[in-house]
């Protein structure tokens, strides 16, 4: 069996990556060092405990494993720490991915999927985001995964790479079937936290802000269910086959503010969700939301869950199940 080599692939997005890779008759390697991925995420092939600072550990996997690609989802991912360490950020997002990109030329190794971000955005100049709004990220998260973007297009034509740049917006859901879920150590996404929020005993969800000029007064954001991602994945290793370099946006192209997701927490799960309004965000937009549309046509793309209410009730069928206490 063709063997991938799923890198953060025991965290949320790799792990559902996995499933869908085996689904299709791909043997998926996952290196993580499990820094915030779980090993019980890792099912459906290989899991090699690693980190991609080191060259050995590369070595060993493309030796043993000998892929015929590379999905690379490992980094850091929380735009907060970004601004208040942004050496940690650099240091695993860029040079981890550059040693990652060093080994795939050492051992032949031509593709790779890249998970990048709507973050390399920046504040958006008008909606819903294309792939041609100019990139303008606005922290050292956004800009860590842009300049990836920039390197890979700069190795592809000095060595011939072959790369996909996949620029998700709010990643959210669960594996439909129950076996994996979001659990992020500490967690800052809205739906996993808005599900918390509606345990008994829970502390307040934080709003931040509710004088936006948004309908409602909150911001809106476009949530991708991760299963939808998972597939996005599978379309644009084939698309590489024919084609040398992409780059697509991946979201649902619904903006969905927060206090629709919290009402939306509160009917999935029968109960009230208890949040408070904080201050805004430096650096948040208002609006966030994805046009997605040639991803749709060129990778025949097209996302199985719209309804925001199916993405949050596979989130609490996940969550009901493991976590059920608000702590
Ligand atoms: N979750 C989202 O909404 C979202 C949105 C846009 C982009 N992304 C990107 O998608 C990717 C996956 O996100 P996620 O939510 O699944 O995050 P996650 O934290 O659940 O998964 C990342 C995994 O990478 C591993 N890792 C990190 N650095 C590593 C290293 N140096 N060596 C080996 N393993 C390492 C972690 O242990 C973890 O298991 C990230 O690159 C993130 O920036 C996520």
């Amino acid at each position: 069996m063709t063997s991938i080599l799923v890198t953060g692939g025991a965290g949320y997005i790799g792990s559902h990556t996995c499933k869908i890779l085996a689904l299709h008759g791909y043997t998926p390697v996952v290196l993580d060092n499990l820094v915030h991925g779980h090993e019980w995420a890792v099912n459906w092939g290989p899991l090699v405990v690693g980190d991609l600072s080191s060259r050995e550990v590369l070595d060993r996997v493309f030796k043993v494993h000998n892929p015929s690609a590379v999905i690379h989802l490992a980094a850091f991912a929380y735009v907060g720490e970004s601004v208040i360490d942004p050496s940690k950020y650099y240091t695993n997002n860029v040079i981890c991915a550059l040693n990652l990109l060093d080994a795939m030329r050492r051992h032949a190794c031509e593709k790779i999927v890249f998970s990048s971000t709507c973050a390399v955005y920046g504040t958006p100049e008008c909606l819903p985001l294309s792939e041609s709004h100019p990139c303008g990220p606005i922290n050292p998260y956004g800009r860590s995964k842009r300049f990836i973007e920039q390197i890979m297009a700069d190795y592809g034509k000095a060595y011939g790479l072959r790369h996909a740049s996949l620029r998700y917006f709010n990643a959210a859901g669960a594996d439909p079937e129950g076996q994996l879920g979001e659990d992020h150590d500490p967690e800052t996404h809205l739906i996993p936290l808005a599900l918390k929020a509606s345990l008994p005993g829970a502390m307040p969800l934080t709003v931040f802000g509710t004088d936006w000029d948004t309908p409602d007064g909150t911001c809106i954001r476009d949530y991708i269910h991760v299963v939808d991602l998972a597939e996005a994945h599978l379309a644009a290793l084939h698309y590489l086959d024919t084609h040398p370099c992409c780059t697509f946006n991946l979201g649902n192209g619904n903006g969905h503010s927060v206090k629709k997701i919290i009402d939306t927490v509160e009917k999935v799960t029968g109960r009230p969700v208890n949040w408070e309004t904080g201050p805004r965000r430096a650096g948040d937009p208002s609006r966030l939301v994805a046009d997605a549309f040639l991803a749709k046509q060129k990778l025949g793309w097209t996302p199985c869950y719209q309804d925001i209410t199916d993405i949050i009730g596979h989130a609490w069928q996940w969550m009901a199940k493991h976590k059920r206490t608000a702590t």
